[in-house]
């Protein structure tokens, strides 16, 4: 079955009590049990819910795995995995990714006496050279959330293969749609499905995907002790935004190819990255493991802080905001908000500037985006 038909039918069979088409929200925290320890596969909701498996099961498809795990936000789903680490354990992470993982790490791992390197992950030297006997995890994400750097999958994966080290890839970015990075020999996918899985900004959620059932097993584990679920109505709603996935990443690609090139030309527009322009650092990686290039663009626009808060109040379309992949554009600020988390040091080391904007490049009509960011870059 190709994506766009597993995005609407895997997990999605037409229900067998009444034949309805769509999945039903089954919204209820419990079920009769026939007697004890004999069940339809379902006791209580926090440890399984219908609609949540339909979910569960279709994201699996969808990244090529063969266990899904939702979560009630993305920021969940990463946690959960990282509980399968113990004080003492190690872990190679990337200086550049979202700052909610930042803080994740700083201000609840760390603490716990789990222990994390940041490295430079488009130097596989760097990385090489940052294990230690106790790595247990890798952690990328790609493309970096906001300068869309690109790391190579399938090359840091056999790093691991070697020392048996787990590797994990946040595909918020990229989705399943134009990555999958356990193909390319990653272990375990993470999404905010929040964004474009989901796809219509009305969703906290995440997700977790993975092929080898002892490892589903320990995070299911830690998910029914933790609780972190997705209600039944919000695994509902991803999954009815699920369906459109392939069609609206597409859109949102063809937009953004069009706004990289228009920034590119505009006197007021310094930098421009998009990991589908031949000058972008991860070009050639990105051509090699992703199918597309996605819908995120960020640039530095001429000016600090001053000059950005006057093109986002002048911008009609895209809203000045957190959060991205949905069907709307966005602007954002990572600096101090996405990024708010990381100390300024950081942050002007890996190039989240002052003058640095992030556009979710929407799926509005292209004409009307582009004369949106002409107005607002015009002083
Ligand atoms: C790449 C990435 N991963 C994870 C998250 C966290 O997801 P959530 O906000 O659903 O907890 C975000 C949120 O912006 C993100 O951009």
């Amino acid at each position: 079955m190709k994506f766009e038909t597993k995005a609407i039918w895997v997990g999605q069979a037409a229900d067998l009590t009444t034949g309805a088409t769509i999945v039903p929200i089954y919204q209820t925290s419990t079920f009769a049990q026939e007697e004890v320890n004999k069940n339809k596969g379902y006791e209580y909701s926090r440890v399984g819910n219908p609609t949540r498996t339909a979910l569960d099961s279709c994201l699996a498809s969808l990244e090529e795995g063969n266990y899904g795990l939702s979560f009630s936000s993305g920021l969940a789903a990463e946690h959960s995995v990282l509980s399968l680490l113990r004080p003492g354990d190690h872990v190679i992470v990337p200086e550049d990714m979202y700052g909610g993982t930042y803080r994740l790490i700083k201000e609840i791992l760390e603490p716990l006496n789990i222990n994390f390197t940041f490295t430079d992950f488009t130097d596989l030297n760097a990385v090489r050279n940052a294990f230690l006997p106790s790595t247990k995890l890798i952690w990328i994400e790609t493309p970096t959330n906001p300068l869309l750097k690109i790391f190579d999958i399938e090359a840091i994966s056999k790093l691991c293969l070697e020392r048996s080290t787990l590797v994990v890839v946040d595909n918020t970015f990229a989705t399943p749609y134009f990555q999958k990075p356990l193909l390319l020999g990653a272990d375990i996918v993470v999404h905010s499905t929040t964004k474009y899985i989901n796809g219509h900004s009305d969703v906290i959620g995440g997700a977790v995907i993975m092929n080898n059932k002892e490892l589903f097993d320990k995070i299911h584990l830690i998910q029914k002790s933790v609780g972190a679920v997705p209600s039944p109505f919000d695994s509902w709603l991803t999954l009815r935004g699920v369906k459109t996935l392939a069609v609206r990443m597409r859109q949102h690609e063809a937009n953004s190819f069009q706004v990289a090139r228009f920034l590119e030309k505009q006197p007021n527009v310094l930098k421009v990255f998009y990991p589908g322009l031949k000058t972008h650092q991860g070009y050639e990686i990105a051509e090699k493991q992703m199918t597309g290039f996605g819908g995120i663009v960020s640039f530095q626009i001429r000016g600090g802080l001053a000059e950005c808060n006057i093109f986002f109040k002048k911008l009609k379309i895209f809203q000045l905001a957190e959060s991205l992949g949905g069907v709307e554009s966005l602007a954002n600020y990572s600096a101090l908000m996405t990024h708010g988390a990381f100390p300024p040091e950081l942050r002007q080391k890996i190039g989240v500037s002052e003058n640095l904007i992030r556009l979710s490049v929407g799926i509005e009509h292209i004409d009307d985006l582009l004369s949106d960011l002409e107005n607002a870059l015009n002083r």
